[in-house]
């Protein structure tokens, strides 16, 4: 038997991915079920972009790239944060990957050195901590309340910091809460960081996707003097419904986009070139698309809050970034439901699934227990029908 390593045997499956999954297997023995587990818009990726991909195959472009991908698109990546952020950079500060997942695997593979701690405010993104982990370098979290919105607070990032502090990752709007970060709450984190000469990781992949008149804010545009320590990460597959075409991408100081590279080099060569022309034409092209999805994930949003806060003992602090609600199901721990006595959110969301065929994701794999995260990227039908398949389950 070939023996598994190390690394391999410490990596926990993604588990987003395994409620998918789970769900998936369910549905194939021809049972309804609401899957509301996947980070996944529902949306086609908009026609124009579909075009521009299709273009680039027939004229040729299905060779390598350049590693951190091709000029064209670092310089829209450059002008699209100057418009949108006022942040400016430029495309020697880019690099394209094959999702923002596989840009923060590089960021943190370029400055993480085993035994650093990263501080990461939780409940976090289910990959961070193992993303971190398979680096030696060691998670630090932080644990936010429901109370704060789930927002790390100036003296807890105060106290979390120590003199083997690398990075500190901060994820506004956050999956799995929905919540976004004002300016001057991100402001005071930076404050905080200014003397120290820690790293920003900062992944805004959600951040044209918030609602009520709330603006996103780029770390790196904060303070001048933390942006040669800032690596922000964003990536299409949320914002453009561009989950399978794997297009992310981080700007940093160039010596670090320099070593990403090198590690990128190593790991997959450049990302994918049709997948590229598609993100340039996503970047450069018309933006109602966004405002379109954006506006529709608005409507389900209050949808699903509305209908949520009718199911007694579930509560949530009100999203208003991302397509998550995260919320409290502590009100159903010790209890029997069917042929499953509730203790903990995986025990809940596992019954939920079998029992009404909602499928969720425990709040454990964000590192928070007693919350469960409902994805609300599905159409108002699919919503209303598994909210009122948990609501007949909870309340029997
Ligand atoms: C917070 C966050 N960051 C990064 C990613 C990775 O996105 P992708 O690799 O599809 O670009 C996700 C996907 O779910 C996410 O929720």
């Amino acid at each position: 038997m070939i023996p598994i390593s190390r690394l391999a045997a410490s990596v926990k499956p993604s588990a987003t991915l395994a409620a998918g999954a789970k769900a998936k297997a369910l549905k194939s023995s021809g049972v309804k079920v609401y899957d509301f587990a996947l980070g996944e818009p529902d949306f086609d990726t908009p026609l124009h972009i579909q075009k521009a991909a299709a273009e680039a195959a027939s004229r040729g472009e299905t060779h390598y790239t350049p590693v951190n991908g091709i000029p064209e698109l670092k310089t829209a990546i450059c002008q699209w944060y100057s418009q949108y952020h006022g942040f400016t950079c430029k495309p020697e500060q880019v690099i394209v990957s094959n999702g923002a997942k596989q840009s923060i695997h590089n960021a943190l593979a370029a400055v993480c050195d085993p035994g650093d701690e990263v501080i990461i405010p939780t409940p976090y993104w289910v990959s961070y901590s193992d993303l971190v982990s398979m680096t030696g370098a060691i998670p630090k979290l932080v644990t936010t309340t429901a109370e704060a919105s789930f927002k790390i607070t100036p003296a807890q990032l105060k106290e979390a910091l120590s003199p083997k502090t690398k990075i500190f990752m901060i994820n506004s709007p956050c999956n799995p809460t929905g919540i976004t970060y004002t300016r001057e709450e991100l402001a005071a984190l930076a404050e905080v960081l200014l003397p120290t000469n820690v790293t920003i990781l900062s992944d805004e992949i959600y951040e044209q996707l918030t609602y009520d008149g709330v603006n996103p804010t780029c770390f790196a545009t904060l303070k001048p003097e933390l942006q040669d320590r800032t690596i922000t990460v964003s990536g299409a597959s949320k914002s453009y419904a561009m989950t399978g075409w794997r297009m992310g991408w981080a700007v940093a100081p160039k010596h670090v986009v320099d070593a990403m590279g090198t590690i990128q080099g190593q790991e997959t060569s450049c990302p994918s070139s049709i997948s590229q022309h598609a993100l340039l034409a996503a970047l450069s092209g018309p933006q109602d698309c966004v405002a379109q999805m954006r506006e529709e994930f608005r409507k389900r949003r209050d949808f699903v809050c509305e209908k949520l806060a009718e199911i007694a003992g579930i509560t949530f602090p009100k999203p208003n970034g991302a397509f998550y609600v995260f919320f409290n199901v502590q009100a159903f721990f010790n209890r029997q439901f069917g042929n499953t006595f509730v203790t903990d959110s995986l025990s809940f969301c596992n019954a939920c699934l079998e029992q009404a065929h909602v499928s969720l994701v425990a709040g454990s794999a964000f590192g928070q227990e007693g919350y469960a995260r409902m994805s609300y990227a599905s159409s108002i039908e699919e919503l209303a029908g598994g909210i009122a398949a948990l609501k007949k389950w909870l309340q029997g």
